[in-house]
């Protein structure tokens, strides 16, 4: 049975370096399979990664015939997956009455629904051992006017992610919640367009490398939550003390 990897949102950013630390860190990975709809940057992946074979599935993942491909190619394999990444995701900033409904509903569809789904797809495929890392963000800590739907949708990874690694604790399935704090990749672009970046984000922006090395660690450490960085950790325990309202207000100001 041969030994794969999924990882969603491999085309760039924290999916593609994770990809690289797959490679070298699990060893006994026979085949990675990629998952993001721009198949140029993949093939730069093969070029570059000699030790594991890439496989490409240069899908759109808010369409339904993606899941149904990556169901076939499964079920034909019937491979063992050993790890799966899920770190598609889309974020738009604005306030809810500004951003259009496409741009809402793409959100959830990538974030929450491709999340969930790929989840369901690939565990009867996994085993004991098995590792599942799950893109929340810090951005679940706390509801985030300007950034409601995405916050919500991570709240919503974060919460699924807690209650799923509970639920596969017994089979010996691990399940890590990523969730970093701003973090130097094409999202952030995308996310605000043409809008400055506050000075605080630009303080706190992590290193993409850094985040993936640091949730591998945390997930082999058998963490439930990978928080990269000390002002995120702090984030989090304030959002888990003070009161929401409170929070939610400092996050409008
Ligand atoms: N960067 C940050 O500040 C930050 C902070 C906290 C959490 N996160 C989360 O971390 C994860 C990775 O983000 P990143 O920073 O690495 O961003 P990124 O560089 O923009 O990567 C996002 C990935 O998602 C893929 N994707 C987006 N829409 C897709 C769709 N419809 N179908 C298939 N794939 C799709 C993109 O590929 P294609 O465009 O080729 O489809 C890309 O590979 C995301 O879940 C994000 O929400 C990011």
């Amino acid at each position: 049975m041969k030994k794969i990897a999924i990882v969603t949102g491999a085309s760039s950013g924290m999916g593609r370096a994770f990809i690289f630390q797959l490679a070298e860190k699990y060893p006994k990975l026979e085949e990675i399979w990629a998952v993001a709809r721009r198949a140029e940057p993949m093939e730069q992946l093969q070029k570059e990664i000699k030790n594991v074979k890439i496989r490409l599935f240069p899908l759109d993942l808010k369409e339904e015939e993606s899941f149904g491909k990556i169901s076939k190619a499964l079920q034909e394999e019937k491979p063992w997956a050993g790890v799966l990444v899920n770190g598609a995701g889309i974020g738009i900033s604005g306030n809810f009455n500004e951003i259009s409904e496409k741009e809402m509903t793409g959100m959830m569809d990538v974030n929450c629904r491709a999340l969930t789904r790929m989840t369901y797809l690939v565990l009867p495929y996994m085993r004991k051992g098995g590792q599942i890392y799950q893109f929340a963000s810090a951005a679940a800590f706390s509801p985030q006017p300007g950034f409601a739907v995405y916050a919500a949708s991570k709240a919503y990874v974060l919460s699924f992610s807690m209650a799923l690694r509970q639920e596969l604790k017994e089979q010996g399935i691990r399940v890590t919640a990523v969730c970093p704090g701003p973090v130097k990749t094409e999202f952030l672009k995308k996310a605000y367009g043409n809008q400055k970046i506050s000075g605080y984000k630009r303080l706190v922006m992590a290193d993409c490398d850094r985040v993936v090395s640091c949730a591998v660690k945390d997930a082999k450490k058998g963490k439930a939550v990978s928080v990269y960085g000390m002002t995120m950790k702090l984030t989090r325990w304030i959002c888990r003390i003070f009161p929401e309202e409170l929070i939610v207000r400092f996050f409008q100001s």
